[in-house]
C-alpha cells in the first residue's frame, strides 16, 4: 500500500511509533494482561500514566512550580463558556482578541455571562491578518485570545503583554515552540492536534486566578474542583491522556520543544516557499504572521482549485481541503509531520504545475 501523508488539521497525525504503542497498550498494557480501555481510572496503571502525562508537560514546557495541569473533557468548545464563568464575575467584563472562527465562539459563548470588550479584530479582512495594536481595559478580568488560527493560517509568534490576566487557546500551536507560560493565567488547548487523539483537553492553570468569580459553579465546571481532585472528581478521559502521554514521551525523545521548533520553522519554509514560487497557488498572508501549523493557501482560480484537489488526493495527500468557512487549502504541518511528507506535498504542486503547463500551451 502506498504511504498516505496526512495533512488534516485535527484529529490529526500522530507519530507511528506512537499508533503502534497506544495499539500495544490496548492489548495488553504493560504485560499485565488488561487492556487500557478496561482497566479502573483509580488503578496503579492508570494512575502512573496520568502522574507520568502531566509530569511530561510541565517538564516540556518547563510550567512553574505552581501551576496545575489538567485533563478536562467537553473540547477546546467547552473552554470558551468555562473560563468565562470562572473568571468573569456577574456583571464584569473581559476583553477578547478576535481573529479567526475559534476566537468569534469563545467571545459568543463569554457574552452570556458578562461583558465582552474587542481588544482588536481582524474580521474586517477575513481574519487574513493579526492585529497589531490591542486595545485592553485595566477593569478586564481577563484577556482572551487564540495563539495560532487553525482556519486561517495566522500565528502569533511572540505572548501578547497585557496587565490583566491572560488566557490562550493553544489547541494549535500547543508543543510546537517554546513557551513563557509565566506569561499566561491559563493556556487551555484540544489534544486534537500535537497532544494526542480527540477527547481531552488540556489545562495549564494558575491556582491563583481561581475563585474570584463569586458565582456557584455547578462542580464539573469549576477548575477549583478539578484541581482538588487532580483531574480525577469524575472518570477522565483514559485512553485519550494514554495516547497523549506516549506522544509527548515521543516528543521528549526528539529533543523537546525547542527542537521540535527548528525541524517545523524547515517544513513550514519549505512549503511556503514553494507556495510562493508556484505561480497557480498564492498566500497572502503577511511573512511574520504566517502560521508554522497550519499553512493556507489558495489557488490562482477555481478551476485550479478544484483540479489540484484531485490531484492531490490521487497522489496520496489526505486532509488538504481548507476549512468549510474559508474555502481552499490548508496543509497542516504538526509535529509528527516529517520533513518527507512536506517535501512529497511540494513535489506535488510541482509535478501539478508542470502538468498543467504541458495541458495549457
Ligand atoms: C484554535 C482552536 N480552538 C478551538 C477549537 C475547538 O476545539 P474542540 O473541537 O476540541 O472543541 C479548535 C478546533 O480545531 C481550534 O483549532
Amino acid at each position: 500500500m502506498n504511504k498516505v501523508y496526512n495533512f488534516s488539521a485535527g484529529p490529526s497525525i500522530l507519530p507511528q511509533e506512537v499508533f503502534r504503542e497506544a495499539a500495544e497498550g490496548v492489548l495488553n498494557l504493560n504485560q499485565s494482561g488488561l487492556s487500557i480501555l478496561e482497566i479502573s481510572h483509580r488503578s496503579k496503571d492508570f494512575m502512573s500514566i496520568l502522574e507520568e502525562a502531566k509530569s511530561l508537560v510541565k517538564e516540556l514546557l518547563q510550567v512553574p512550580e505552581q501551576y496545575e495541569i489538567l485533563f478536562l473533557t467537553g473540547g477546546a468548545s467547552a473552554q470558551f463558556y468555562m473560563s468565562a464563568i470562572n473568571f468573569l464575575p456577574e456583571g464584569g467584563t473581559a476583553t477578547y482578541i478576535d481573529t479567526g472562527v475559534w476566537s468569534a465562539k469563545a467571545i459568543k459563548e463569554a457574552s452570556k455571562f458578562g461583558k465582552i470588550v474587542p481588544a482588536s479584530s481582524s474580521k474586517d479582512r477575513n481574519y487574513s491578518y493579526l492585529p497589531k495594536e490591542h486595545h485592553i481595559p485595566n477593569d478586564a478580568s481577563y484577556l482572551h485570545y487564540t495563539s495560532n488560527n487553525t482556519i486561517y493560517g495566522t500565528q502569533f509568534s511572540t505572548a501578547i503583554r497585557s496587565e490583566v490576566p491572560v488566557i490562550c487557546d493553544m489547541s494549535s500551536d500547543i508543543f510546537s515552540r517554546p513557551i513563557d507560560v509565566a506569561k499566561y493565567a491559563m493556556i487551555y488547548a484540544g489534544a486534537q492536534k500535537n497532544l494526542g487523539p480527540a477527547g481531552t483537553t488540556l489545562v495549564i492553570i494558575d491556582p491563583k486566578i481561581c475563585g474570584k468569580s463569586g458565582r456557584n459553579l455547578p462542580s464539573m465546571l469549576d477548575y477549583q474542583v478539578h484541581i482538588e481532585n487532580g483531574s480525577m472528581f469524575n472518570t477522565p478521559p483514559t485512553f485519550p491522556i494514554y495516547v497523549s502521554m506516549l506522544n509527548l514521551r515521543w516528543l521528549k525523545k526528539q529533543g523537546g520543544v525547542r527542537a521540535i521548533q527548528q525541524k517545523n520553522i524547515e517544513k513550514a519554509n519549505l512549503l511556503y516557499q514553494e507556495i510562493d514560487s508556484n505561480p497557480l497557488f498564492k498566500n497572502e498572508i503577511a511573512r511574520e504572521e504566517r502560521s508554522m501549523m497550519n499553512v493556507v493557501f489558495d489557488a490562482i482560480s477555481p478551476e485550479i482549485e478544484h483540479a489540484f484537489l484531485k490531484f492531490a488526493e490521487e497522489n496520496y495527500c489526505s486532509g488538504i481541503k481548507g476549512h468549510r468557512s474559508r474555502g481552499g487549502f490548508r496543509a497542516s504541518i504538526y509535529n509528527a509531520m516529517d520533513i518527507e511528507g512536506v517535501q512529497h506535498l511540494v513535489d506535488t504542486m510541482a509535478l501539478f504545475s508542470i502538468n498543467f503547463n504541458k495541458t495549457n500551451h
